[in-house]
Parts: C-alpha cells; sequence; structure tokens
C-alpha cells in the first residue's frame, strides 16, 4: 500500500489527511484512540463496501442515509441527529462519514451541532470528495432559497482516501471529480493542470497511481489556501473559481439535470471570459483552460437555461453569501486572484460560457 500523509492547520485544530491505495484497510487502527465511534455512510457506498467498513469497524452499526443532493437538507440532519441520540452518542463521540460530498457535507454538519460538536473524520468515497469537499472544514445544507446555505465550520480530525475506492465510482462522477481537480491547478499549481491535460485516458481508466497523484496535488492546493486564510482573509474565496456562474446555473436548473462538477466546469468557461475581458488573463491560456476543461467531454447546459436564470441566481447566491460582487480569476495556470467585479462583467461571463456550450453541442 502507497500513503502519504499531509496535516493540514486550522488555527485551533489540525487536521491529519491521509491519501492512499487500500488505505481503508486502517480504518479501524487509524480511529481506534477514538473512544466512541459512530459511522454514517451512504446508502450506495454501504452496498459497495459494506464488508470492508464492518471489517475495519467491527461491531459498529452504520447509520445509513440518502445521499441525492435534493436530499441535502435539514430533515436529513434530524435524522442523523435522531440516529445518534438513539444509539446513545455523547460528547466524546466521533462521527465517521463515509461517502461522497453530500454525505460528507450532511453528516459532517450534523457533527458539528450534535451535543455543540463532536469529533468529525471524513472517509471520502468520490474524486470530488477526495480533492476538494473533505478538506477544509466547510459543512453545510441546501435551504429552498439556496444551495449550501446552512452550515458550520467544523474540521475534521481526519480525512482517510482511499483512491481504491474510486475504481467503483461511475464516469460521470469521475469527470466532476475531474474538473475540481482542474480547478485547483489553475489556482495554485500547474504540474496538476498539466497532469489534467495529459492524463485524459489513465483518468478514465481510473488508473491508481494517476488518481493518487491528483488527490494528493489537489489537497495540498486546497490545504494552502485554507491555511493561507487563517492570516489572510478571503484568500479562501479562490476556491470560488468556476462557481459563482457554476452555482447559476445549478440554481437554474434547481439542482438536477447536471453534475456540480459540470456546473463548475462551464462556470470556469465563463470566468475566464470574465478575466479575458478585464485584461487578467490571456486569451490564448482561456482557450487553453477550455480545451482541457472540454477534453473531459462535459454535458452541455441544457438549452432551457437562459443567461437571466443564471443571472437571476448568482446574483441571489452573492447576495446572500457576500457584501461585494467578486469573482476568482485567472491570471495565468497556477494563479488566481479575488477580483470585484460588475453586473456587466458577470453578464458578459454567462454569455461567453453559453455560447461556448451551444458552439460544443452543435
Ligand atoms: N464542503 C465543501 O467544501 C464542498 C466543496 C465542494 C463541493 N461540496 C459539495 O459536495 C457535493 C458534491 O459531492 P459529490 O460530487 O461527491 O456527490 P455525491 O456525494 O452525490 O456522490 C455522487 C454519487 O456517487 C456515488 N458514490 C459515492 N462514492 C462512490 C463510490 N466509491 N463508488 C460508486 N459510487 C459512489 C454516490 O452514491 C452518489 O450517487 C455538493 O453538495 C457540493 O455542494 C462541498
Amino acid at each position: 500500500m502507497k500513503a502519504l500523509t499531509r496535516t493540514v492547520r486550522h488555527g485551533t485544530s489540525d487536521c491529519v489527511v491521509h491519501v492512499g491505495i487500500g488505505v481503508l484497510n486502517r480504518l479501524g487502527d487509524l480511529t481506534e484512540g477514538y473512544p466512541s465511534r459512530f459511522v454514517v455512510v451512504a446508502k450506495k457506498v454501504m452496498d459497495l463496501f459494506g464488508d470492508a467498513v464492518s471489517k475495519a469497524l467491527p461491531g459498529i452499526d452504520p447509520i445509513v442515509i440518502a445521499d441525492d443532493e435534493r436530499e441535502k437538507g435539514l430533515a436529513a440532519i434530524d435524522m442523523i441527529v435522531s440516529a445518534l441520540l438513539e444509539r446513545g452518542a455523547r460528547r466524546d463521540a466521533t462521527v465517521i462519514v463515509i461517502g461522497g460530498g453530500v454525505t460528507g457535507d450532511t453528516a459532517g454538519f450534523a457533527a458539528a451541532i450534535y451535543l455543540r460538536g463532536v469529533r468529525l473524520v471524513h472517509v471520502p468515497t468520490t474524486l470530488l470528495a477526495q480533492c476538494d469537499s473533505s478538506i477544509g472544514g466547510k459543512v453545510a445544507v441546501n435551504h429552498r432559497l439556496g444551495k449550501n446555505l446552512i452550515g458550520a465550520f467544523h474540521p475534521p480530525a481526519q480525512v482517510i482516501s482511499d483512491v481504491a475506492m474510486l475504481q467503483t465510482l461511475p464516469r460521470r462522477e469521475v469527470l466532476s471529480g475531474m474538473y475540481e481537480a482542474l480547478k485547483s491547478g489553475v489556482i495554485g499549481d500547474a504540474r496538476l493542470f498539466e497532469l489534467t491535460e495529459s492524463e485524459v485516458g489513465a483518468v478514465l481508466e481510473r488508473d491508481p497511481e494517476t488518481l493518487l497523484e491528483l488527490v494528493t496535488r489537489s489537497v495540498e492546493v486546497k490545504a494552502r489556501v485554507v491555511e493561507a486564510d487563517e492570516r489572510e482573509v478571503d484568500v479562501r474565496r479562490l476556491l470560488n473559481y468556476g462557481h459563482t456562474l457554476g452555482h447559476g446555473i445549478e440554481a437554474a436548473l434547481d439542482y438536477a439535470g447536471m453534475s456540480h462538477g459540470e456546473a463548475v466546469c462551464w462556470g470556469m468557461i465563463g470566468a475566464d471570459a470574465v478575466a479575458v475581458r478585464r485584461g487578467l488573463l490571456d486569451s490564448s491560456v482561456s482557450e487553453r483552460i477550455e480545451r482541457a476543461l472540454l477534453s473531459y467531454r462535459p454535458e452541455a447546459i441544457p438549452a432551457s437555461v437562459d443567461r437571466a436564470a443564471i443571472i437571476g441566481a448568482a446574483m441571489r447566491d452573492k447576495k446572500f453569501t457576500s457584501s461585494a460582487m467578486v469573482m476568482a480569476l485567472p491570471r495565468e495556470i497556477g494563479r488566481c486572484d479575488v477580483v470585484e467585479v460588475t453586473a456587466s462583467d458577470l453578464e458578459h461571463g454567462a454569455e461567453a460560457m453559453l455560447e461556448a456550450s451551444a458552439v460544443y453541442a452543435a
């Protein structure tokens, strides 16, 4: 087994991230120092890995939850909290969450508020969750008026990422994670970006060594951003590259019909158009990023989604989540900045993104 360990410093607490091939087998050992362990696992992941989980954590009766994005809400929190209460979880409990980003966000938020917060361990099982959502301590559920509006900052004590678990991941979910890895490359690691450019075949075949390097490098970029944000407020907004317009697409589609990663993919194309318009990014670099993104063959933005719907949703999102209209915009591959933008910039980005999607679909 090959594994790498990285400690992410979160101000008052540290999080140890283990990334490896076959590291799930060490789940029991890595958490055995915690007195009272509870497992929350996504139904589909339970069907696939239930035996391995029981072997690693014998005698623990897992709390099995649905992991549909549309069920990532307060009803799921109530269900998890009730199950923890029924099982007698106390303040010293550790909640081990096994699943993709939806499960991690939902059960992570339940751990953040259960008895004012209990220890959390993430075992992310999708490429997106391993590269991105399990790192950084943000946990949240959706409200009918917007995504991730009810949440907390609750860093995990450990993240245990086994890339061998990605073998069963549907192709679409592999792609969804690739867009986030590509995002991390543009934000902070040119080598990671090159890897996403050159290793399309290996990624689609789920080559474990390639996935290991992708996850490790993505974790490093996110860890650096999260740690810098402790000193310099708002650095974290860099991680929103592609998300302003991406969230606009997701909300316009009512979170159905397009994966989060695909929406972010188009959102990055829109953000690049804004960066070029503002003179921050060379158009040849923007074209290179677009080529890399489209080589993963995302679904085109459905024709039913128009510019007004995207802008309306993106503005609503901004209104709830920030005081100024800012976007993370790339300057070159490996370097991004947070820049204040105008409504006209946003409209330009949405227009460019829809046009790119229409040309791609034709
Ligand atoms: N907290 C953060 O910082 C952060 C960052 C980025 C995204 N997110 C959130 O992450 C969520 C998206 O996460 P996701 O893309 O992992 O989606 P997901 O959790 O819905 O998982 C996608 C699908 O893959 C299945 N699955 C999971 N592991 C599998 C495996 N090993 N083999 C086969 N199938 C498997 C799931 O059952 C699900 O059907 C969104 O809700 C987004 O808001 C959070």
